[in-house]
């Protein structure tokens, strides 16, 4: 038996303008995972492969799913790049406690979990990037633009700067950020909100570009300011990044309401994360103010409230 884990990921800043070539920050969450287990099937065809998630209710033979399906696809591209030879029927089973549709990066944990668990299992010798890969194949299916950012840190298991088709680049963290990611409940298909950013980028391109531009430039200040250990710093870049997106129209009245609930509650900054018009936000923190603002987000209608730290 293998078994294999990838973690849960936010976007510090930089989403929807990563999708355009500009750069962002995302940095993994370990509260939060995906396992997926490969055993002996015990019976079934030669080369079978069961997929089993009790999340999402499934129990079938990999030859029986479309090929768009998510597990059935990262399976097969896995197997791809194996190229294993005749195998006896094996099972694998998945399990995750990363909320789906969330923004944090569920789907790319999947994929990363299952060829992570596949590899261990063949005993192949694939590494970060051809992961991140082959995780981006799936991505892709489901959201033809995406950039790439969340099988990358998901893969890298590391914080990175990340620009679309560039090596992604470890982030230097010069000190302890901790931050809280409050869950509106509301799931919200990234594709929905990227195809929104893409319909006001058609209507106006240079308006768009010149928002784009402005998130960019708080990317590298954020960069700098992770780098120093300035939380400060790195609060404003928050708050001002989750204005711009405000504009870009992909947060909500929900998303809203944690953000004001978590500024008001003393947090040195807050945003909206990863696609938006529901799930996630992330909010920068003191360690003094770490309580204040996480009851002030159940208060506000979270329903999860998630501790994580950057740190060197
Ligand atoms: O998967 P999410 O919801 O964290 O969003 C990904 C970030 C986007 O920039 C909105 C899309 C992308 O592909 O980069």
């Amino acid at each position: 038996m293998t078994s294999a884990c990838a973690p849960g990921k936010i976007i510090l800043l930089g989403e929807h303008a990563v999708v355009y070539g500009r750069p962002a920050l995302a940095v993994p969450v370990r509260q939060v995972q995906v396992c997926a287990v490969v055993e002996a099937a015990g019976s079934g065809p030669p080369g079978g492969v069961l997929l089993v998630s009790p999340d999402l209710a499934l129990e079938s033979w990999l030859s029986d799913l479309p090929a768009s399906h998510p597990l059935a696809a990262i399976s097969q591209a896995t197997l791809a790049a194996l190229e294993p030879g005749p195998f006896a029927p094996i099972r694998v089973t998945i399990t995750s406690t990363i909320p789906v549709a969330s923004g944090l990066g569920s789907s790319a944990a999947v994929s990363v979990a299952i060829a992570r668990a596949l590899i261990q299992h063949f005993g192949g010798e694939l590494g970060h990037s051809r992961v991140s890969e082959l995780a981006f194949e799936v991505e892709r299916i489901h959201h033809g633009t995406a950039s790439g950012i969340d099988n990358t840190v998901v893969a890298f298991d590391r914080p990175v700067f990340f620009r679309r088709g560039e090596t992604p680049e470890p982030l230097a963290i010069g000190g302890s950020f901790h931050f809280l990611i409050g869950d509106t409940g509301v799931a919200a298909p990234t594709a929905e909100a990227v195809g929104r950013v893409r319909q006001r980028w058609q209507a106006d391109p240079p308006a768009l570009e010149a928002a784009f531009d402005q998130i960019a430039a708080l990317v590298l200040d954020a960069r700098q300011a992770l780098l120093i250990g300035d939380v400060d710093r790195l609060g404003a870049d928050l708050r001002r990044n989750h204005a711009l997106l405000q504009e870009l129209d992909v947060s909500s009245a929900g998303l809203d309401g944690l953000v004001q609930a978590a500024d008001a509650a003393g947090a040195l900054g807050a945003k909206m994360s990863g696609g938006g018009m529901g799930g996630n936000m992330i909010a920068l923190v003191s360690v003094d103010r770490r309580e204040p603002v996480a009851d002030a987000l159940r208060q506000a209608g979270a329903v999860s409230v998630l501790q994580t730290e950057v740190e060197p």
